[in-house]
């Protein structure tokens, strides 16, 4: 499709992709983290349900382990039938589902190219972001409908951050560099937003390694911008953010009304 023919961000429809094909090494052995439970649901259906949730979203694009399509797909059927939906979908949410690659970057690039045409903004969204709430995704879309091509939620920090001099040993002691000034610091989340467009170009022309999207697009020069993040959009990724993540749930629980 040529760029006069694509849907402009203002009107189309929104797609994510859930890249969930990392292992969770720092998580510890046991099997991939997007398939831990919290819970008892695993991580992976805790994320589509939280971006299934906004209204604006269509289609999930979930991308696998590579040796795990099969299972994930059953597990998202598993868990969107009780809901009466045919197979394939979710509620009024489509999703897909698509092996991954060795970096993250490679399987949100997977993600994409199963990406059908009529989609002209694309969240990326983190499987291990479970608990996203439902505001942050709609506040996201509607920046990037509103005309900015990449949108980060970011939060300020509560730590001061060091640069250092990296030691060759872990736990070696490492020289301090420089202290940036804590108060134009902010740690970003996802889901991150974009045009569609501007994030094929990003995937297509920036080859380093980079740890989120909105860098890629950085990189071609065109601003990002953050929106306010959320505190429950935290990522799994150590053990204890598992207990942090099942004491969230258990306080939704009470809030709900028990
Ligand atoms: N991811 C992916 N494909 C990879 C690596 C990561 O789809 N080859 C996904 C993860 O499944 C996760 C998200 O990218 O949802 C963020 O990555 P991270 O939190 O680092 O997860 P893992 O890479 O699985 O964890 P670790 O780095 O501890 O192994
Ligand atoms: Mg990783």
């Amino acid at each position: 499709m040529s760029d006069e023919s694509r849907p402009s961000p203002a009107q189309t429809a929104v797609a994510a992709v859930i890249p969930a094909a990392g292992r969770g090494v720092r998580l510890g052995p046991g099997a991939p983290k997007a398939l831990r439970a919290l819970n008892g649901t695993p991580m992976l259906i805790h994320a589509v349900r939280a971006l299934a949730a906004s209204r604006h979203v269509s289609l999930v694009i979930v991308v696998a382990p590579s040796d795990g399509a099969a299972e994930v797909k059953s597990l998202l059927d598993a868990h969107a039938l009780p809901g009466g939906t045919p197979s394939g979908s979710w509620g009024s949410t489509d999703f897909l589902v698509v092996p991954g690659g060795d970096t993250r970057q490679e399987s949100v690039r997977l993600g994409l190219d199963a990406l059908p045409p009529e989609y002209g903004v694309v969240l990326v969204h983190d499987a291990a972001r479970p608990l996203v709430p439902v505001d942050t995704v709609d506040t996201v879309i509607e920046a990037v409908r509103a005309g900015a091509p990449a949108v980060v939620p970011a939060l300020p920090l509560a730590d001061t951050v060091k640069e250092v001099e990296p030691a060759a040993e872990a736990g070696d002691p490492e020289p301090v560099v420089a202290t940036p000034e804590r108060a134009r610091l902010r740690a970003v989340q996802t889901p991150q937003g974009f045009d569609r467009a501007t994030l094929v170009r990003a995937h297509e022309t920036v080859t380093d390694d980079v740890t989120d999207d909105a860098s890629m697009v950085e990189q071609l020069g065109l601003t990002v911008v953050t929106v306010p993040g959320h505190e429950e959009a935290f990522k799994v990724t150590r053990p204890l953010d598992l207990v942090l993540a099942e004491a969230v749930l258990a306080r939704r629980r009470l809030n709900d009304g028990f």
